[in-house]
């Protein structure tokens, strides 16, 4: 299985157009020790061709041009793309759905009904893409036990389950949470058996997850901030990081604590995604990295590579 990050940042990115927290201010002006990221996607395959768009962000242009096997030149129109895989309706999950409008062949869009319900209701989105290409949408069974495949992308299982968090600020249940705002997705790779476990927003690791995150060869987890309080501590915002549907990394319960779980009888990478602007670990010779570094976690970027 070839994983591609092709954006490791939170919404936003890093650094974010209007922010001067020191981390974006340290990179602009080239005085701290990081690397810009782009907003939070990855893509699949199990085959090297055909490949699955995990979230749509509004960076995916960009995204797409710097990974060349995503368009591999078949036809006049053409695209490795295959399908699209929502986790949840966020802004920097969902609105590259805009950028991907052209062309006669219905996008193939896998997602929750709650997604769903979001995209068409307080986000138009997937209306508005009617007028476009259209889409094909496809239900996301959240149950745990089904798992489904996707018939242009050969080779690999997709299981889901609900995970707790917020659905977005613009849902019509944003203070509502429904059973299907936000997924986690194990991918597996039929032919190797290699799995993956997806994640990029997670509030916290429920007792129905570990069964499924110890499958996986390869953890990739929210990453977004260190502490609970990150942006309450710098003024940005007045919710901590749980509240809005994102586990920490440091502390009791943080995810350090909850990584250290797997991989005790087997080699698993452990990997953070989806990382907000203001979170330490972005300096690649902060203190918060070398903790990460002790605890044999890596903290994704544009362009990894990950191979199973
Ligand atoms: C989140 O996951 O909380 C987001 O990154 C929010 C956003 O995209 O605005
Ligand atoms: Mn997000
Ligand atoms: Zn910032």
């Amino acid at each position: 299985m070839h994983i591609h990050v092709l954006g490791a940042a939170a919404g936003g990115g890093f650094p974010q157009w209007n922010c001067n927290c020191p981390n974006c201010d340290g990179l602009r002006k080239g005085t701290i020790k990081a690397t810009k990221r782009s907003q939070s996607s990855i893509c699949i395959s199990g085959n090297g061709i055909d490949w699955v768009l995990f979230n749509a962000s509004p960076d995916v242009l960009q995204q797409i041009q710097d990974f060349a096997p995503l368009q591999p030149g078949r036809n006049i129109r053409d695209s490795g793309i295959q399908a699209i895989v929502l986790i949840d309706a966020q802004i920097d999950h969902t609105t590259g759905l805009f950028m991907l409008r052209e062309g006669k062949v219905k996008r193939e869009i896998y997602c929750t009904d709650m997604v769903y319900e979001d995209l068409t209701s307080g986000n138009q989105i997937l209306n508005i893409l009617g007028h476009y290409c259209g889409i094909n949408r496809h239900d996301v069974p959240i149950d745990g036990a089904q798992s489904f495949e996707i018939p242009n992308v050969p080779n690999l299982r997709f299981t889901a389950v609900a995970l707790k968090s917020a659905a977005p600020p613009y849902s019509p249940h944003r203070n509502d949470p429904h059973p299907g705002d936000t997924i986690g997705v194990l991918i597996e790779e039929i032919s190797t058996g290699k799995k993956c476990w997806y994640s990029p927003g997670l509030g916290e690791i429920e007792p129905h997850l570990p069964p499924l995150m110890s499958q996986a060869d390869c953890i990739m987890v929210d990453g977004t901030f260190w502490t609970n309080t990150e942006m309450i501590d710098m003024g940005l915002m007045t919710k901590t990081a749980r509240s809005i549907g994102h586990n920490p990394q440091s502390g009791e319960g943080g995810m350090i604590e909850k990584l250290n779980e797997f991989g005790t009888d087997k080699k698993v990478r452990k990997i953070l995604i989806h990382i907000n602007n203001t979170n330490p670990i972005l300096r690649d010779d902060s203190a918060e990295r070398a903790i990460l570094n002790e605890n044999q976690i890596e903290v994704a970027y544009d362009g990894m590579d990950i191979i199973l």
